[in-house]
């Protein structure tokens, strides 16, 4: 399996290499291209037991045939260079929001709507980091019950801005208190909002949890209100969910809908995002019945891990074996 990875030097792309080692996918693996910016032009990166040196990317690498590419690199980059990948036959996975909302698009969440793969080539879109662990959270309640509303509130790690995001919480802690990535000193404090405010008066972070919520659920109906909060954590987002259903039932019940959906848990410890980090399943806890048809969850997951690799990585396996690759 020939395989590249474009924004290999950042946290996702690091990521990547990270789990093509521990999920035992380095035997499959006949060659590795890695792709970041001119600035990371012939750096080394271990990955196995192997040293490969990072490539500047350039039009034409996206010419050549690749079984995989993975893109991390931000969707300016995706949108000019993941069509030309797309043109030479290839399937890429996208981890940048620029194709999510693209009709002939699919966005998988495999645990969920990998079925959409069959038959399938060309770009595939991986949701943003907060959609995707709500959607396994609710995906049983939401194919058993339906839901009519979510009103989410997120405290998202910093690492979810990339490797920027970490430089500025990690100097900040060291006293350098330059404020460059977030609008606001993040060390110590919690900012409320991500990404820039849209007209209608949800941020562009916010509008993703919407539509792709939709969009995976194949419910346009769904009432959606996110609040998305960043805090000074390193790797983890965690979400506080209010969910309305439209059939009711019993607290017990929602907690085995919840189990349905592969790699959910649901645990009795309270678990944070300490906990978590360096996993690849999303954990729901704190389910409350507060009354009729309304739920109250926690759910914690790793952002880089759920939120991008191991979801993107899920799609390469899912889309392998229902197209006998
Ligand atoms: N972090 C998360 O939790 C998360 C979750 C879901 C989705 N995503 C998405 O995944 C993507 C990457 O995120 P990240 O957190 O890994 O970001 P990051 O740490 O900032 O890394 C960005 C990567 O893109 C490369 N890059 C930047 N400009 C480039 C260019 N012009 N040509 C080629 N490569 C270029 C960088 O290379 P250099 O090192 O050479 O600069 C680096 O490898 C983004 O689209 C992000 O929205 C991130």
């Amino acid at each position: 399996m020939k395989i590249g990875v474009v924004g290999a030097t950042g946290e996702v792309g690091r990521t990547f290499l990270k789990l093509f080692e521990e999920y035992k996918m380095l035997n499959e693996i006949t060659e590795l291209r890695l792709f970041a910016s001119e600035r990371s032009k012939g750096q080394k990166v271990k990955v196995g037991s192997d040293e490969i040196i990072v490539e500047e990317l350039k039009e034409r690498n996206m010419t050549e045939r690749f079984d995989y590419l993975f893109f991390s690199a931000g969707s300016d980059v995706s949108k000019i260079y993941a069509p030309l990948a797309q043109n030479a036959d290839n399937t890429v996975i996208d981890n940048s929001s620029q194709f999510r909302m693209y009709n002939n698009v699919p966005l998988v969440v495999p645990e969920i709507n990998g079925d959409l793969l069959k038959g399938y080539k060309g770009i595939i879109a991986n949701p943003n980091c907060s959609t995707i662990q709500m959607v396994l959270a609710l995906n049983g309640i939401n194919q058993k019950l339906g839901i009519e509303e979510i009103v989410v509130s997120t405290y998202q790690a910093v690492s979810g801005a990339g490797n920027k995001g970490i430089t500025e919480l990690l100097n900040q802690e060291k006293g350098i208190n330059s404020v460059n990535h977030f609008p606001k000193v993040i060390k110590n404090n919690v900012i409320p909002i991500i990404g820039s405010d849209l007209d209608n008066s949800f941020t562009f972070e916010e509008e993703k949890m919407i539509k792709e919520t939709r969009k995976i659920f194949s419910n346009n109906e769904i009432r959606i209100f996110p609040t998305t909060v960043r805090v000074p954590v390193l790797y983890g987002h965690s979400e506080s969910i209010l969910v309305k259903t439209k059939i009711d039932a019993e607290k017990d019940e929602i907690i085995n809908l919840i189990k349905i959906t592969p790699n959910v848990e649901y645990t009795d410890e309270k678990l944070t995002p300490l906990e978590v980090a360096g996993t690849d399943t999303t954990f729901v806890s704190r389910v409350r019945k507060p009354q009729e048809k309304t739920f109250l969850m926690w759910v914690v997951a790793d952002n880089i891990r759920v939120g991008a690799a191991t979801n993107a990585i899920r799609i390469l396996k899912k889309h392998k074996e229902l197209n006998k690759k």
